[in-house]
């Protein structure tokens, strides 16, 4: 039976910039099957880290109705969304975004910080996950001691040491050369493997290929959605 992780409706995000409205995205409906592996594409300007950061409840829709992993998003307090973002959700992005006064592990560690995992607990997941990206040999260097594939994958570590139905990165490559980002590409497929919603906004056609569905968009709104593949991975 297929079961969609993410569920949004009629979705408008507008901005109340200069006289008229500005649609970020507009009416918008799309659905995610869970364990699928979806390329979000399309022009700068057209919506895609948007609607990224309204999945990853970093950002509420003006209007529309969100369904996220079963639970209607609007209808959680703060406190809920916080925990259910921690939990449900691991996020990457183009530039990192890794504390530099912290070691690969500390970076790692930060999102069990905030979930009340306990500190020797919160040293073997992070750990795992470091071995999970191939980095557990670097795991006291600071981010500034890390080349950009290696720092992308304490990122990547960082995003799933809750173990996360969800993964979204925002161009996760696009700081990165070719052969680097096919690295991390390999990576994402392994994620995908072992039952992990993949979401990722791409510019680039060859990383885009390697998803299951393609979802491209312009000014808001989705202009073509298709399947290029059968989802990889069938969860129970
Ligand atoms: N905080 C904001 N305030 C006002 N307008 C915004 C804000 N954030 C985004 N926008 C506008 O919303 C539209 C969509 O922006 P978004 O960042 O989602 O585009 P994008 O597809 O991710 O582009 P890129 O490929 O350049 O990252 C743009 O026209 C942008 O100017
Ligand atoms: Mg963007």
């Amino acid at each position: 039976m297929v079961e969609n992780v993410v569920e949004l409706s009629a979705i408008n995000r507008v901005y109340e910039m200069g006289e008229e409205p500005l649609y970020a995205l507009k009416d918008l409906t799309l659905s995610i099957e869970n364990g699928d592996y979806v390329a979000i594409m399309g022009q700068s300007g057209s919506g895609k880290s948007t609607l990224m950061n309204l999945i990853g409840c970093l950002d509420r829709p003006t209007s529309g109705r969100y369904i996220l992993n079963h639970k209607d998003v609007f209808e959680l307090t703060d406190d809920e969304l916080a925990s259910i973002r921690n939990t449900t959700i691991g996020f990457v992005f183009q530039q990192f975004n890794l504390l530099s006064s912290m070691t690969a592990i500390e970076n790692v560690m930060l999102p069990l910080v905030y979930a009340g995992v306990e500190k020797e607990q919160r040293i073997m997941r992070a750990q795992f996950a470091l071995q999970q990206v191939g980095l557990d040999q670097r795991r006291y260097h600071r981010p500034t001691q890390l080349s950009g594939g290696q720092q992308q994958r304490v990122s990547i570590a960082r995003a799933i040491v809750n173990k996360p139905r969800i993964l979204l990165a925002d161009e996760p490559t696009g700081a990165l050369d070719s052969h680097t980002a096919t690295e991390i590409m390999a990576l994402f497929d392994e994620l995908v493997e072992q039952g992990i919603t993949v979401i990722l906004v791409t510019h680039d056609g060859e990383v885009a290929n390697r998803a299951s569905r393609i979802v491209r968009m312009r000014d808001g709104q989705i202009t073509s959605d298709s399947r290029i593949r059968s989802q990889k991975n069938t969860p129970a």
